[in-house]
């Protein structure tokens, strides 16, 4: 159904709804007053990461005369030290830079491979039934990780600094370790059974008598800090060609993975033009396939244009109703159409049209939740933890970078690699193991996702860059899964739609429905009168834990405002 549609709307060229005028954001310094919510400020750039000491070492590299990708690559290796379960060097991610003088946007993609002996079906049983295990906790659900060489190549194109150099702190933080923090204490034990099945991950996480960190302890990690010196001193190849690479290949050979020197040695960071699209006059630039980020944060964006969301009001049953609507047809699309680009046509002029915005949004009645009943889709088990990792960074240059990377659920496959102190990711499980069986989060997929040779499976990380008059305004992002394109779309209307400065952008409640399974889910926060009424439009609510962590910077008038995500308690945005 959804197919015809697009095709439909593509051949009739429907014409554009006649859009509101542009309503113009609060400038964040005007709401400073009398608000709830303070972003921390800056004159010269801003940092805002996930992990205090990582956005400290950040915002050293900017007070050195460092630019934003330095800074960004400098936090990128240290959150793979302070935040071991998702901050990561066995992972991938996606990173866009935007550089004002030149007007360039551009996207880096380092996002993991499936190794060359990978195949459509290796998830599935004699059956043919796909075994979630496999893709998850195995050897097997490691896709070729991408962090080193993308984080390396963004270095040597737009930073200024050596590698070594953008190390460093990492190797230091490694070496001499740092004292836990709460939140780092509470991973370990929930995860607990998963980081004390493989000898290398419990001799990585807990101490040597076998007992987990306590608060206020000393966390050291020197096979990390080896892995990342031999890096420094040989370049990024060595994790791909060198003893990392021999170390990572004789882990998998050990338990019958996929992942071959070869396959290391073939991996390579893409340069890619990013999703683009605008919103009220703002130019909204997020991440491209193999992402699905981008599109639908442009798709939803378009549906929800021609609603004047800010006088409906944040949180009013109109606006939460209209949000999920538009949420469950860009998901629809999603399950459908996305996947790797260099392996399948994707429709993404079409998806990510005004026209086929105002087709989509035809369908919308104001008083009624559309269900969502095309596809049976099972009975998915979301994945809740949020422990993908985002960053913002900006620099008083025009440079500006948004970065979120992964290795897939908090602690990965729970894997460590053997002598190299790192996890490996499991990111194999965001390719669709079978069509229209769900991944962790939830999410289906189809043949544009099936699992090939060298393929990147479909990520719904959505590093965005919001500009406006030419210049860098919102930097945002988000881990969370399924939830991350919401996420990010929620903070960028909050700011643009309700006025809001980025603090409280990214800590107000947030909402998400992705078409399957057909349920609304709200942050706690949200008034019972509204969900009342919401339900009577015949929306399902589902009351959700913490969505998100969204470390954004809001760029306006000289001045850099940076908006931490309470939802992690080690955030921290600092600015200089
Ligand atoms: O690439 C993706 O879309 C997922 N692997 C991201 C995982 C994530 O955000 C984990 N947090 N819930």
């Amino acid at each position: 159904m959804h197919m015809s549609l697009l095709r439909r709307t593509l051949g009739a060229g429907v014409l554009s709804a006649t859009l509101l005028a542009p309503s113009l954001a609060v400038a964040q310094s005007a709401i400073l007053e009398g608000e709830r919510f303070h972003p921390e400020v800056g004159t010269q750039g801003m940092v805002a990461t996930s992990h205090f000491l990582a956005s400290q070492v950040a915002h050293d590299v900017l007070a050195d005369g460092g630019n934003a990708v330095d800074a960004a690559v400098t936090a990128g290796f240290a959150l793979a030290v302070t935040q071991p379960r998702s901050g990561n060097i066995g992972g991938g991610g996606f990173m866009l830079i935007s550089d004002e003088d030149s007007g360039e946007v551009v996207a880096i993609d380092y996002r993991e491979t499936a190794p060359a002996a990978a195949t459509e079906t290796m998830f599935q049983d004699e059956d043919g039934n796909a075994v979630a295990e496999w893709s998850r906790f195995t050897h097997r659900a490691a896709g070729v990780p991408g962090t080193v060489a993308g984080l390396s190549l963004a270095l040597e194109k737009y930073g200024t600094l050596s590698l070594a150099e953008a190390l460093a702190p990492a190797i230091r933080l490694a070496e001499d370790g740092f004292v836990v923090p709460q939140r780092f204490v509470d991973g370990v034990a929930e995860a607990g059974e998963r980081l004390t099945k493989w000898d290398a991950t419990k001799s990585m996480f807990y101490k040597e008598d076998g007992s987990p960190y306590a608060v206020g302890e000393t966390f050291r990690q020197p096979d990390l800090a080896a892995t990342l010196k031999r890096i420094a001193e040989q370049g990024a190849r060595e994790f791909y060609e060198g003893e990392t690479a021999e170390l990572i290949a004789a882990e998998m050979e050990r338990h019958d993975g996929l992942i071959t020197r070869e396959d290391l040695a073939g991996y390579q960071p893409v340069i890619r033009e990013p999703s683009h699209g605008t919103y009220r006059g703002y130019d909204v630039y997020a991440m491209s396939p193999p992402s699905s980020g981008g599109a639908h944060i442009v798709q939803i964006l378009n549906i929800l244009e021609a609603y004047d969301i800010g006088e409906m009001g944040f949180g009013a049953a109109d606006t939460m109703h209209l949000m999920a609507e538009a949420m469950k047809r860009a998901y629809a699309d999603r399950a459908e159409y996305l996947g790797d680009t260099d392996f399948v046509d994707v429709p993404l002029d079409g998806i990510t049209s005004k026209a086929y915005a105002d087709e989509l949004r035809s369908q919308i009645a104001i008083d009624r939740a559309t269900p969502s009943d095309e596809i049976s889709a099972g009975d998915p088990t979301p994945y809740e933890s949020n422990e993908t990792t985002h960053f913002s960074i900006a620099d008083g240059d025009g440079l500006a970078v948004s970065n979120t990377y992964t290795i897939n659920f908090s602690y990965g496959s729970g894997i460590a690699v053997e002598g190299a102190g790192f996890l490996l990711n499991n990111e194999m499980d965001d390719f669709s193991a079978k069509p229209g069986v769900p991944n962790a989060y939830g999410l289906i997929g189809g043949e544009a996702n099936k699992i090939e040779p060298g393929k990147r499976m479909l990520s719904s990380m959505t590093p965005t860059i919001v500009k406006r008059d030419g210049e860098n305004f919102l930097i945002t992002g988000s881990p969370g899964g399924s939830r991350i394109i919401t996420t990010t779309l929620q903070v960028l209307m909050n700011v643009i739609d309700h006025g809001m400065n980025i603090q409280s952008a990214v800590s107000a409640p947030r909402l998400h429905h992705q078409w399957l399974p057909d349920e609304l889910r709200v942050e706690a926060g949200f008034s019972p009168d509204t969900l009342s009424l919401l339900e009577a439009r015949g929306h399902t609510i589902s009351q959700q834990s913490a969505m998100g962590a969204a470390q954004s910077i809001v760029i306006e008038d000289g001045q850099f405002y940076g908006g931490a995500d309470p939802r992690r308690s080690t955030s921290s945005a600092m600015g200089l």
